[in-house]
């Protein structure tokens, strides 16, 4: 079975667990993986449910089914839940099956901090999610509580806050992990500049998570102080200051968003090689991308406030350094196309959802630098523009990112293969609905239609309509998903050892000569 490695025969002879406690005390990393990927999934659900009771309310013009304050609670904590629970997790429970074996590691280096890592996440999910029985409610007001909105609310944005505070400690203790692990347990040939891209890209999140997470936490443990133990942070009244959490918080918030696409960038970067049969275009220049990327990212943060008064000249750099984001990512798309060009493609599953990726995360990059132009963004500002284009780097960018890793994946970690064309449909109702949903909100937004505002004036309700209907094609679509892969972990055809044709044993992508080890059998790391 090609989801087996011979290192698991050094533990053949450890007490093992039985039942719910095999789960609870592993310190297996694909124990770990497999648990975050389906907790992530479990919240993407949960996370969608709330989307399309977003869209329901916005089907047409008027207020019919949630009121207008459980409406604001349901944005906010759609924000939050796929941000911190489904997306952030999903990649790391990627990192835990795929970095170990692609490095010749016999496991993470912190196997049981690992465990910890992963159970502070359910807890944390079920504290944020009963915030919606506590009087007053959710959180409402965006996934960004600012103040002075945010200190005014009911004991819910307490219990958001302690969400946060826990999910960060996950984040933090799985970063240090992951860095780790990529820095001390390689196999010996496997140098820096010889790792797959997915644990160049992992390994450069990571650092962007340990810098940043920490801030995060700052920022709302102030607002914690603010709210309850009368200190002034964020209030003008008492010598505050309110715009110094929008600072605080997007110096976390823009990393945030190349935390969220960094490792998907890993991921279709092992994809594209694999299906076009030639070794991935730029390497080198790829690794310095993300890099770049990483950098730049932690230079841009104001460009979430240019409404919020600025003076020009900040407005002006931070409106550069935006744009400048564009040209490590223009290198990267560069190689994929590169990598592609002339090479034998087949379009299996995997293939399309990182063909995919590219044409529409290519798209949600253009809509990016449209924000980013100042005098655009003060017009967009707090428009479904705004919806539209983080949507495409969100959705069809991480997204189909995990799904395009999932797939391709999927063989190796169940053994089996999943169902081909099901597969197929999966991504080309994912493809249409995703589209349908949100394409037509860049109209809106142009047109001026507010979001988080549970109604709307008349003449947006066509392509409103538009796409309420693609959300539900779109959440009823990922139904489909879970039946291939529980389908493919029930059983199906055998993977072969070398799963996918012309493909490599390893996730193993280098323009220069392998090194002198296959990794078939990781070796013995002393
Ligand atoms: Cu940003």
């Amino acid at each position: 079975m090609a989801a087996v490695h011979d290192h698991d025969v050094a533990h053949a002879h450890d007490h093992h667990p039985s039942g719910m406690m095999r789960w609870m005390m592993t310190t297996n990393h694909k124990d770990i993986g497999t648990m975050y990927l389906w907790f992530s999934f479990i919240m993407f659900l949960t996370g969608g449910v709330m989307a399309l009771t977003i869209r329901a309310e916005l089907f047409q013009p008027g207020l019919q089914i949630v009121n207008p304050e459980f409406f604001n609670q349901l944005t906010t904590m759609h924000g939050l839940i796929m941000i911190f629970g489904a997306i952030m997790p999903a990649f790391v429970g990627f990192a835990n099956w795929q970095i170990p074996m692609m490095i010749g590691a016999p496991d993470m280096a912190f196997a049981r901090m690992n465990n910890w890592s992963f159970w502070l996440l359910p807890p944390a999910a079920l504290l944020l999610l009963s915030s919606f029985f506590v009087p007053g409610g959710a959180p409402a007001g965006g996934w960004t509580i600012y103040p002075p909105l945010s200190v005014q609310m009911g004991m819910g944005m307490d219990m958001a806050i302690f969400a946060i505070h826990i999910m960060g400690a996950s984040s933090i203790m799985g970063s240090i992990n992951i860095i780790t692990t990529i820095l001390n347990m390689r196999a010996p040939g496997m140098t820096l500049m010889k790792m797959p891209m997915f644990v160049w890209t992992w390994l450069i999140t990571a650092y962007l998570l340990v810098l940043v997470m920490p801030v995060l936490a700052g920022a709302v443990t102030m607002l914690l102080t603010d709210r309850n133990f009368g200190t002034n942070f964020f209030n003008a009244a008492g010598g505050g200051d309110p715009v110094m959490f929008q600072h605080i918080f997007w110096f976390f918030g823009h990393p945030e968003v190349y935390i969220m696409i960094l490792p998907a960038f890993g991921i279709v970067s092992e994809v594209i090689p694999t299906f076009a049969r030639k070794p991935l275009f730029g390497y080198s220049s790829m690794v310095y991308a993300t890099a770049s990327i990483a950098i730049l990212s932690c230079i841009v943060w104001a460009h979430h406030m240019f409404t919020a008064g600025m003076p020009v000249t900040g407005q002006l750099f931070f409106m550069y350094a935006t744009m400048l984001i564009a040209v490590p990512t223009g290198v990267k798309v560069f190689n994929w196309t590169a990598t592609m060009w002339r090479g034998s493609m087949t379009f299996e599953t995997p293939m399309l959802f990182a063909i995919g990726f590219i044409f529409l995360f290519t798209l949600g990059g253009f809509s990016g630098v449209v924000c980013a132009i100042v005098p655009i963004d003060i017009q967009v500002q707090d428009t479904y523009y705004v919806i539209a284009h983080f949507h495409y780097v969100l959705v069809s960018g991480a997204l189909f990112g995990i799904f395009s890793g999932a797939y391709y994946w999927l063989p190796k970690w169940t053994g089996h293969m999943y169902d081909e064309t099901l597969g197929k449909w999966h991504f080309w109702l994912t493809m249409i609905f995703f589209n349908l949903t949100f394409f037509v909100q860049h109209f809106l937004g142009l047109a001026g239609m507010p979001r988080r505002i549970p109604d709307y004036a008349l003449q947006f309700a066509d392509f409103n309509m538009i796409s309420s209907i693609g959300a539900f094609g779109f959440g009823l679509s990922q139904l489909l998903f879970l039946y291939i892969v529980l389908k493919c972990i029930r059983g199906g055809a055998k993977a072969p050892a070398k799963t996918w044709e012309g493909g490599k044993t390893l996730e193993w992508t280098l323009p220069s000569p392998a090194p002198y080890h296959t990794f078939e059998t990781p070796p013995v790391v002393r």
